[in-house]
């Protein structure tokens, strides 16, 4: 199962932990593949047909297939399967960390490596009250939590384990989603060729490095709300000889001057932030960006052109793994919200996009591991 590229900062599981979080690995991909379909065929079997008998009509939307689904004795099995995986993973992973707390700070060097390189902690960071509210996809403690200003475990655990989530389907290094938007930017805008960049809710920086790999010439920064993330991102990124600037800051507000960045992007971080902030975020990056700049948001998939059923499956997050603003997020009209944050226009653009991955696989005829399609906010100032 196991391709995660090794670097020292990857926590390395004991034979134990190993076999359990092959385990959990195991469990997601035999639920993506053979259990969740049967949800399908079931509605499409009983459920579909009985709505339409009572109502002369078929559900119209993923709420009444959800009111529907969430009684089906064989959806609620799934589910809560579905979520167990979700617990198992993260504490198969946390065991590992856990063991290798007081080591990882030490392996860590928070000091500049080049020029182009540093990690900014930020002591006094006030964490918004939508990710202190709920656990984001259950990782306890969340995104931010730190025992003490060495504690970097939340970004060891989230790279583990964010590799077990997607049962290795965001390549290696996790960094399917920055290879996505790097290579979406590079076909759209061949002449462009940006300076610098900005990569808001960074994480771990798994979808960063594929912009300083694009970009070469270009100065990268990251963004995110977690002090931990942070850290391990600058020590990663050291280790895999990328140079970026972490710094720990809210994309709502950050400390960069007005009209200094080429880029500003994030991947799959706007749905698990809240209304406010969506709209906050949206006028930062205007503030931020050069004119003639593009944003460029790759995130969830929304409800556009996707059929009622399947829908309702892509909320399973939002109602079962604490990514409680996804449903109001995908109901949200993304272009208007971006017009109103400053945008022109005719200066806004929602498309869509597989990822890059699975684009490969297509072009090479093998069968991919997910069939997807991202949406990609862009807007040029
Ligand atoms: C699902 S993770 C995505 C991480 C990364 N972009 C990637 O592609 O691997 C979302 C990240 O966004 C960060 N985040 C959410 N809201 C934020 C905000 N207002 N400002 C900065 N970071 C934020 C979270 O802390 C988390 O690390």
């Amino acid at each position: 199962m196991d391709t995660q590229t090794r670097h020292p900062m990857l926590v390395e599981a004991n034979h134990d932990e190993n076999v359990r979080q092959q385990f959990v690995h195991n469990l997601r991909l035999v639920l993506a593949k053979d259990i969740s379909p049967v949800n399908h065929k079931i509605y499409e079997k009983i459920h579909k047909p009985a709505f339409l008998k009572e109502n002369k009509r078929e559900p119209e939307n993923r709420h009444e297939v959800r009111k529907i689904m969430t009684n089906d004795p064989f959806y609620r099995l799934y589910s809560a399967t579905q979520r167990a995986s979700q617990e198992m993973m993260w504490d198969s992973v946390i065991d590992s960390v856990e063991r290798e707390y007081d080591n990882l700070h030490q392996k860590a060097d928070l000091s500049p490596k080049t020029k182009e390189s540093s990690c900014k902690v930020n002591k006094n960071f006030v964490t918004p009250n939508y990710h202190t509210a709920a656990d984001i996809h259950l990782q306890p403690g969340g995104y931010h939590w730190e025992k003490n200003e060495n504690d970097m475990s939340a970004g060891a655990i989230y790279d583990r384990s964010v590799f077990i989530y997607a049962i290795g389907g965001l390549g290696n290094l996790n960094d399917d989603f920055g290879k996505t938007l790097t290579n979406y930017y590079k076909e759209n805008y061949p002449k462009k060729s940006p300076k610098k960049i900005l990569d808001m809710g960074c994480a771990v920086g798994h979808s960063t490095l594929p912009w300083v790999d694009a970009f070469t010439d270009a100065q990268v920064y990251g963004i995110d709300c977690g002090g931990g993330m942070i850290k391990y991102a600058h020590a990663r990124a050291n280790y895999l000889k990328k140079s970026i600037h972490f710094s720990q800051q809210n994309a709502e507000k950050t400390n960069f001057n007005s009209n200094s960045f080429d880029i500003v992007c994030s991947h799959i971080m706007l749905h698990e932030t809240s209304t406010s902030a969506f709209k906050n975020i949206l006028k930062e990056c205007f503030r931020i960006l050069k004119p003639g700049g593009l944003m460029l948001h790759l995130d969830v998939p929304n409800t556009d052109g996707m059929d009622a059923f399947t829908s309702f499956m892509t909320d399973w997050e939002a109602y079962n793994n604490n990514e409680t603003f996804l449903v109001t997020l995908r109901d949200m009209d993304w272009v208007k919200e971006t017009v109103d944050a400053g945008f022109g226009h005719n200066k806004v653009q929602l498309s869509r996009t597989e990822t890059f991955l699975t684009q490969q696989a297509i072009k090479n005829g093998q069968q991919p591991t997910f069939r997807t399609k991202f949406p990609v906010l862009v807007a040029e100032k």
